[in-house]
């Protein structure tokens, strides 16, 4: 039997809704702890293998191929990440990840308009069930779609984004932390995380204890907010997920104010902590704003431009006077 047009059509338009209307943790929860959810995009045609194939060769061959990686996945949980294969591998890869042993990254699918339109009904979606009009606050976003093969491990790390992460295809257990614990986030791993060291945070037995754990099948979701430590690990089949991540620009003005103290701590300084000075927390803020580039390109300019220009700047005297 053929598939006509019209029926080829309907079956890659998006649900409606996406995500199902559930109450109290959107609302309640938003970017302070994780939770989970159910969603419509289980299995969707978006998300087939040969379609993943073409968003891969859409993104090397519209000159950004660093937003295509493809990695290991026999990795530990705590262990740092490992190193890149050929971008050139990724198709090959991704049609055989079921047993390629590797996880490929496609970072901002939504280039391809159809990841757009996704990517926007479920930004609109979450405003509504939030009730929370979140998007004027948003300074940086990018879908990214994670195509990882059985048992793969996403090790133990923390991201400055907030997440919602939709499980497509492929059983996956979510381990998540909440954010604001400081006896599994330590502001010492926040301060490190912030001033570049990216796999600052790190796992142990006594914070396993204290995990949220969510088995993600097609159709369930979860919401990690900005720095929930998090790790992920496979089931026996190939996983698909989609992420949508981004920045707010209450999170970003934290995470000025913590590499501000990082960088008065390499001077021999003892910065005030963040939330002990409000007016102190909002001078080191506007610093970082004021060095940071206006039109940021990435997340790396908008969280870290400022950053580099102010240590430039303060080891300048060191560099004229060494
Ligand atoms: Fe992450």
């Amino acid at each position: 039997m053929t598939t006509s047009p019209v029926q080829a059509a309907a079956s890659t338009a998006l649900p409606q809704p996406i995500i199902n209307p559930e109450p109290g943790a959107f609302a309640a929860d938003f970017n302070q702890r994780p939770f989970d959810f159910s969603h419509n995009l289980g299995n969707h045609p978006l998300f087939a293998l040969p379609r993943l194939v073409q968003l891969s060769e859409t993104l090397i061959n519209s000159d950004m191929s660093d937003r295509v990686s493809c990695m290991d996945s026999n990795s530990a949980i705590d262990s740092q990440w490992a190193g890149c294969h050929l971008t050139d591998q990724v198709s090959h890869i991704i049609e055989n990840i079921e047993q390629a042993g590797s996880w490929v990254l496609l970072k901002s699918a939504q280039i391809d308009p159809a990841y757009a339109a996704l990517t926007e009904q479920v930004l609109a979606e979450l405003e509504t069930l939030s009730a929370m009009p979140f998007r004027s606050q948003i300074t940086w976003l990018d879908t990214y779609i994670f195509i990882a093969s059985p048992q793969a491990v996403t090790p133990y790390h923390i991201d400055h984004e907030a997440t919602f992460l939709f499980q497509i295809h492929g059983e996956r257990t979510a381990n998540l932390f909440d954010p604001r614990d400081r006896s599994i986030l330590s502001e010492t791993e926040i301060e490190q995380y912030y001033g570049g060291n990216l796999g600052a945070a790190l796992h142990t037995p006594a914070k396993q204890e204290k995990a949220l754990i969510y088995p993600l099948t097609p159709g369930r979701g979860v919401h990690h907010p900005s720095r929930a430590p998090h790790w992920f690990k496979n089931g026996q089949q190939y996983s698909v997920a989609m992420g949508i991540h981004f920045c707010l620009k209450g999170c970003d003005q934290e995470a000025y104010i913590y590499q501000v103290n990082h960088l008065l701590r390499q001077l021999g300084g003892q910065p005030t902590a963040p939330g002990q000075s409000k007016l102190k927390d909002i001078l080191k803020a506007k610093v970082l704003s004021a060095l940071s580039k206006k039109n940021p390109r990435s997340k790396g300019d908008l969280l870290r431009s400022g950053f580099f220009r102010c240590r430039e700047i303060m080891n300048f005297p060191r560099k004229l006077f060494p």
